[in-house]
């Protein structure tokens, strides 16, 4: 995997450096990392650090919009919820980051499309650096923690039908608002996810954009 992952990573690598070479430089990401590879950053950790991004902002909002537009086609009636909704908010307007607060029902598209198929399963795994108690559970120093949030969101004990998608569950007046946190989708702690909000954004805009086509 490691071999394949470093082979992709130089072959997207090397087609910047052709644009670079060929005098087209751009304010971004990958030209400051090839900047900076002159001096501090190996090659290696520069295929890393563009296949994080990849990993953790496009693949995360992709997969999160294939499962919402899956759902919303098998569901025609929320789809209409959403279409309508959309349309008396924005009209013939493309959708804008002011009117988010005004689409309860996008937004609970979203969030149970995040807890139904959460786009990472598993969170990365955590090390105890000493003995700790947590949840009841005692965890010798040393371990490595898994913690597994599908199995979480697919808990009946917390979620009513938890198999069903139901973007209903997210309303107001049917949830507590830290239900929105209980999907732990972003992971928690100082390492949760550092674009959680940029993500919101991006999945809720695609999911517009790509329900304008259906
Ligand atoms: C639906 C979309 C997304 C989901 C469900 C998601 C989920 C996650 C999860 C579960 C983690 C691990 C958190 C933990 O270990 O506690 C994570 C880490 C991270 N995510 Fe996201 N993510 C999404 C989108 C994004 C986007 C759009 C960006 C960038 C703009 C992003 C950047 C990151 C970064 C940089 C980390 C590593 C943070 C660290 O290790 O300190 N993610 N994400």
């Amino acid at each position: 995997m490691h071999f394949r992952r470093q082979s992709v990573m130089n072959a997207l690598i090397q087609e910047q450096k052709k644009r670079i070479a060929s005098g087209e430089e751009i304010n971004c990401y990958i030209d400051f990392l090839l900047s900076e590879g002159k001096t501090t950053l190996t090659e290696k950790q520069i295929g890393m650090l563009v296949w994080e991004t990849i990993i953790e902002a496009s693949d995360t909002t992709m997969i999160t919009t294939e499962w919402a537009m899956y759902e919303l086609a098998k569901n025609p009636k929320c789809q209409d919820r959403l279409y309508h909704e959309i349309q008396n908010v924005c009209g013939a307007e493309k959708i804008k980051e002011e009117h988010l607060p005004q689409l309860p029902y996008l937004n609970a598209v979203f969030h149970e499309t995040i807890r139904k198929y959460s786009p990472a399963p598993v969170i990365p795994l955590r090390y105890a650096h000493e003995d700790t108690q947590i949840g009841g559970y005692y965890i010798p120093a040393g371990s490595e923690i898994a913690v597994n949030i599908y199995g979480c969101n697919m808990d009946k004990k917390l979620w009513e039908n938890p198999e069903e998608w139901k973007p209903e569950r997210f309303l107001d007046g049917k949830y507590d608002s830290m239900d929105l946190h209980k999907t732990m989708a972003f992971g928690a702690g100082k390492r949760s996810c550092a674009g959680a909000l940029q993500a919101v954004l991006d999945s809720i805009y695609h999911d517009w954009q790509s329900s304008t086509r259906i």
